[in-house]
């Protein structure tokens, strides 16, 4: 029997919390005069919190203090979960459900790879927590993406190698964790962002069974491309 791990990102892949972040980034950096963009947005994607504020500060080009950094870090996060907080699994992304499901059935080990701090409150919300044999998250993490360390954590969780797991991410840097780790990756998203990923799909209703049984196998290697075209098509 073969068996691999499935290491799944969270904000992109399993739920859309990016509109979350935006709303409560936006309303922080508007309260000291600082503008953001739905753009500005897409940069702070796999970006750990700790980073993006950071980030956020510089395009303002503003300073603060150690103590009024860690209070504004503690503002967003409050507003964030109350966003978080009225999540349900009407929020999961297309196909996501299905492709756990799947991949249970196949006997198949399943991690969760993610900077979130909030990984867990939000799979508990829309109801995954339970799909999961191992949650690696912003908790469990001293290097962020594009780091292997929350892949390799994940898969010595699994008690898998690196070279037997795959990751689902939609970040670039995700994206590159995963290479850097050996594992194969997915992207999920525009091919123009991810093209450093091994297989690139909008969504994972684009995912057929068959590819994903080529994963299980091993038949859909890494960095074999044509492979993918001649499952996919
Ligand atoms: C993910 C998101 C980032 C977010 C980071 C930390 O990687 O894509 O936008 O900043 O997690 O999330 P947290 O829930 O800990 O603030
Ligand atoms: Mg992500």
């Amino acid at each position: 029997m073969h068996k691999k791990g499935f290491i799944f990102d969270l904000d992109g892949v399993i739920v859309d919390t990016a509109k979350y972040h935006f709303l409560a980034w936006k309303k922080l950096a508007n309260s000291i005069g600082v503008d953001f963009s739905e753009v500005q947005n897409e940069q702070l994607k796999g970006v750990s919190r700790v980073r993006s504020l950071e980030k956020i500060l510089a395009w303002g080009n503003k300073t603060l203090s150690e103590d009024e950094f860690m209070k504004l870090m503690g503002l967003k996060n409050d507003d964030y979960l109350s966003y978080i907080n009225k999540m349900d699994a009407s929020e999961i992304l297309p196909d996501v459900s299905k492709t756990l499901d799947f991949l249970i059935e196949k006997k198949q080990a399943i991690a969760l790879g993610s900077a979130s701090k909030n990984a867990t409150p939000i799979l508990q919300k829309v109801n995954l927590f339970h799909k999961f044999q191992a949650i690696v998250d912003g908790n469990d993490v001293s290097k962020a993406k594009p780091d292997p360390e929350v892949f390799l954590i994940g898969a010595k969780l699994l008690d898998l190698k690196p070279e037997d797991c795959i990751v689902f991410e939609d970040s670039v840097a995700g994206v590159q964790a995963a290479n850097v780790a050996n594992m194969i990756s997915i992207g999920i998203g525009e091919k123009d962002v991810l093209r450093e990923a091994d297989y690139i799909f909008k969504d994972f209703t684009e995912m057929s069974p068959a590819f994903l049984e080529g994963l299980i196998s091993g038949t859909v290697k890494k960095n074999n491309k044509e492979n993918n075209l001649s499952i996919n098509n």
